[in-house]
């Protein structure tokens, strides 16, 4: 995998910047979504230099996190490491076609967009997945049989939803996995009739 010294940096500098987060949007889920992003990247007509740096940088001005406008932080660490105004807008802009919110859930334009939105949905997924929802429930003082909605009304869908082939069939092993998850979660958690 390509870590040339901007990659390596951008990895320093958003390990700073999740310092002390533990709600699933942290510097481990930004990593994940980098080694997703350019797995699926292989595979696609894109720039993987864009897609790199959006994948690390893509929760770095999360609203639920940082108080920051106009990707402050991302275009800090652009700026400050000699990217140029373009390709800062570049990068820039797939993070901004990620968030379901801040595009109104509209696929994204470019290659690169698409391929980071994919590399984080895969996040939800999966083994990796299960954990963050019960510790985003735990998190906001839910008990884990409250969060297990979540995968019927978000996490089962999200196979269906993916823009590119690679992440389609990574996704359909992670949907594979959950789906045994609720299997065993209702076996152990069914009332025996009387
Ligand atoms: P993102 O903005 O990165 O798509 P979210 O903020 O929606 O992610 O969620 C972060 C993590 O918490 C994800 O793994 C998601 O599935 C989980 N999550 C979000 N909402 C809920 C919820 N209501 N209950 C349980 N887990 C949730
Ligand atoms: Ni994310």
């Amino acid at each position: 995998m390509q870590t040339d010294r901007i990659t390596q940096e951008a990895i320093e500098y958003i390990r700073s910047l999740f310092r002390g987060n533990a709600d699933g949007h942290g510097f481990d889920h930004s990593l994940r979504v980098w080694r997703n992003a350019m797995m699926i990247a292989e595979s696609e007509d894109c720039d993987p230099r864009i897609v790199s740096l959006a994948a690390l940088l893509h929760d770095a001005d999360d609203y639920k996190l940082f108080a920051t406008e106009n990707n402050a932080n991302a275009r800090q660490f652009l700026d400050a490491h000699g990217v140029t105004r373009e390709d800062a807008d570049r990068i820039c802009d797939a993070v901004n076609a990620v968030s379901f919110s801040k595009n109104r859930g509209k696929c994204p334009e470019t290659a690169e967009g698409r391929i980071v939105q994919d590399a984080d949905r895969l996040d939800a997924l999966g083994a990796v997945g299960i954990a963050r929802t019960f510790a985003f429930g735990g998190g906001h003082g839910r008990p884990p049989e409250d969060s297990i909605g979540h995968f019927h009304e978000k996490l089962l869908l999200l196979k269906d939803m993916m823009n590119t082939e690679k992440a389609r069939e990574i996704a359909e092993e992670r949907h594979e996995f959950m789906e045994e998850f609720l299997r065993e979660w209702d076996k152990e958690t069914k009332i025996p009739e009387t």
